[in-house]
């Protein structure tokens, strides 16, 4: 039995599921949390998806041998490549993935367009290929891979003319007429949410981050591991790059 002050491990390919660990503090400030990005291998979107897949599994190892009670797999990339083996290793263990939040622009936007920003491998896989099947007769659901905007929230760069442009070149690849919603369907891009926004001013955004807190929320109380604590708990960040900056970075987006 997990003891309920052990922390929550939060994995990512990077720093990007910083969006995530800052819905898990807003939602359960009294949790212990340790993050682990692999910024040594990001970005994990354009590679192979056994790459992925190793990858995700040797760092969920690392993670989970420090004590944790949960796992939050805090990429929609490494969720779609690695869930379902992490939960047949680990199947006492709650596990929470993310995925992109489809269903509230779909039920929002009836009929409407809308797009979703994720990486290759998110959109190539069998888990968006089922989410898409489920709600195109609600919606004209467009896949806009994105993998680009990764690096950029990698190197800190969220507000630069060359972010902006990128954006610019992403959407008018793929949109001949604005959508009525964007999903962010990758943790980077919650970051780079205000480019996308003056990009398209009359979009609405959706982020499946605090939906996964929820989510994790539940899943802890389902199990009774919720932490009775009412002290604000302790936030760990470990980066693979062993980069300082890194680190640095992270504390800053998660004052974002
Ligand atoms: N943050 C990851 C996601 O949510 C992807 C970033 C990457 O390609 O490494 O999909």
């Amino acid at each position: 039995m997990k003891e309920k002050n052990a922390p929550i491990a939060v994995f990512d390919s990077g720093v990007g599921g910083i969006s995530v660990l800052r819905e898990l503090v807003k939602l359960m400030p009294n949790e212990n949390y340790i993050y682990l990005g692999d910024s040594a291998n990001a970005p994990y979107g354009t590679r192979p998806v056994e790459e992925i897949r190793a990858l995700t599994l040797a760092n969920v190892e690392t993670l989970l041998g420090q004590g944790a009670k949960a796992l939050v797999v805090a990429c929609n990339t490494a969720t779609s490549a690695a869930v379902r083996i992490l939960r047949g290793m680990y199947p006492d263990l709650p596990i929470v993935g993310i995925e992109p939040a489809l269903k509230p622009a779909a039920l929002h936007h009836p009929g409407g367009r809308v797009a979703v920003l994720a990486t290759k491998m998110t959109l190539r896989q069998e888990k968006f290929a089922a989410l898409l099947e489920h709600y195109r007769s609600q919606a004209e659901i467009i896949p806009v891979p994105a993998s680009e905007l990764v690096e950029y929230v990698e190197r800190g760069e969220l507000d630069s003319p060359a972010l902006f442009s990128q954006v610019e070149n992403i959407l008018d690849s793929y949109l001949d007429t604005p959508a009525n919603a964007i999903v962010l369907g990758c943790t980077h891009f919650p970051f780079v949410r205000s480019a996308i926004e003056q990009v398209a001013p009359r979009t609405i955004i959706y982020d499946g981050g605090n939906g996964t807190a929820r989510e994790a929320r539940r899943q802890l109380s389902v199990m009774g591991l919720i932490n009775p604590s009412s002290e604000p708990g302790s936030i760990e960040i470990q980066n693979s790059s062993g980069d300082p900056e890194k680190i640095m970075l992270c504390y800053r987006l998660l004052d974002a």
